[in-house]
């Protein structure tokens, strides 16, 4: 039996830290055996709030190497790199015209964005979420796995494939999205861990690096000193040890002693530091060793990039037909009629 297609991605904003870690790149690791992946670096996403051109191919190659690392097996998947491949923009412009600028407007990730940007939104970010739908439409992805702050966008996706749909006539699955049941991670301080909040632990961090982030972390405010009661519940060093700790047993009797104010801060977060180090071992050797090689890197890239692309194409000329636009096989065909293939080919 053909395997339904999944799309998802991330935009390509620097090395993953350990919430990307636990809340994505395992569960697409996983995906891998019964579906058929399209992982997608969404590197245009990206200018859509900020542009660092001198900073975006190594922001690129520091995700490749941690999503390689963490398991992404480009064997078996298809990494793609958005903005090689021009039909994600086309499609974009085109989808564009099935929805109005006030419900693009009504998307709760744009008012939020709009608001910490201290600059006025470009129309780039407003259409941020018709692009995503181009990437998933573009390869008729049936499943998009993504967090929950993302499901406004899946939601526009869907939104619009039936439109064209009912519009053009039937190109599109309406595309589902699959929420991860991983917990948001806490950082160091008890935010959300977010590369853009300074409070995030990355994938290539060192052991050392690891150990200083976590000997700093939010801990319980309530708690003055060591042999007070403590919180185990809202407390960010708890929350990692329950993910990255392997003996739950320990683990447990930690947590009696914690609330028991027979434990300091100190140990807590030393042994954290050593399982957290410990799970990371494997992963930060390979993703040393693909790090070291961006060529190798950018070859993956490319390679998975030209099978996406064809798919891409055809999709596109799919939709070009169904518009009443010509695509290019027609232009070619009546400019040789008239001798002016040149211009076109
Ligand atoms: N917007 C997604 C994010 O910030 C990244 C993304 C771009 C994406 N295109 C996509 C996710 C298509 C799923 C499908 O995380």
């Amino acid at each position: 039996m053909k395997k339904s297609r999944i799309l998802t991605g991330h935009r390509p904003t620097g090395p993953r830290h350990i919430g990307h870690l636990v809340g994505t790149l395992e569960t697409w690791a996983q995906l891998q055996d019964s579906y058929e992946c399209f992982f997608l670096v969404a590197d245009l996403h990206v200018l859509t709030t900020n542009y660092h051109p001198e900073h975006l191919q190594d922001n690129i190659l520091n995700m490749l190497a941690d999503w390689l690392a963490a398991g992404i097996d480009p064997n078996r998947a298809t990494i793609v790199l958005q903005s090689i491949i021009p039909e994600h923009a086309q499609l974009s412009l085109l989808l564009g015209m099935l929805t109005t600028v006030a419900r693009l407007e009504r998307v709760p990730t744009y008012k939020d964005q709009a608001r910490e940007l201290n600059l006025q939104p470009s129309s780039g970010l407003l259409t941020y979420p018709v692009l995503q739908a181009a990437d998933i439409l573009l390869y008729k992805a049936k499943i998009v796995p993504v967090g929950e702050d993302q499901l406004p966008h899946i939601e526009l996706a869907r939104e619009l494939a039936r439109r064209f749909n009912r519009t053009f006539g039937r190109i599109f699955p309406e595309p589902r999205a699959q929420l991860s049941n991983a917990p948001r991670l806490p950082g160091t301080d008890n935010r959300t861990m977010h590369t853009s909040y300074g409070n995030a632990i990355f994938l290539r961090d060192t052991p050392e690096e690891t150990a200083r982030k976590i000997m700093s972390m939010y801990t319980d405010p309530t708690r003055l000193r060591a042999d007070d009661p403590g919180h185990v519940e809202g407390n960010p060093v708890f929350a990692l040890l329950d993910i990255f700790h392997a003996d739950k047993d320990e683990l447990s009797e930690l947590k009696t002693r914690y609330e028991a104010g027979k434990v300091g801060d100190v140990e807590v977060k030393q042994l954290l530091a050593v399982s957290l180090n410990a799970y990371l071992v494997p992963l930060r050797a390979r993703r040393a060793e693909l790090y070291a090689q961006p060529k190798m890197l950018m070859e993956i890239l490319y390679s998975g990039t030209v099978k996406a692309k064809f798919e891409a194409q055809q999709t596109l000329e799919e939709v070009y037909e169904k518009m009443g636009l010509l695509h290019s096989q027609s232009i070619s065909e009546k400019a040789l009629a008239n001798n002016i293939a040149g211009v076109f080919c």
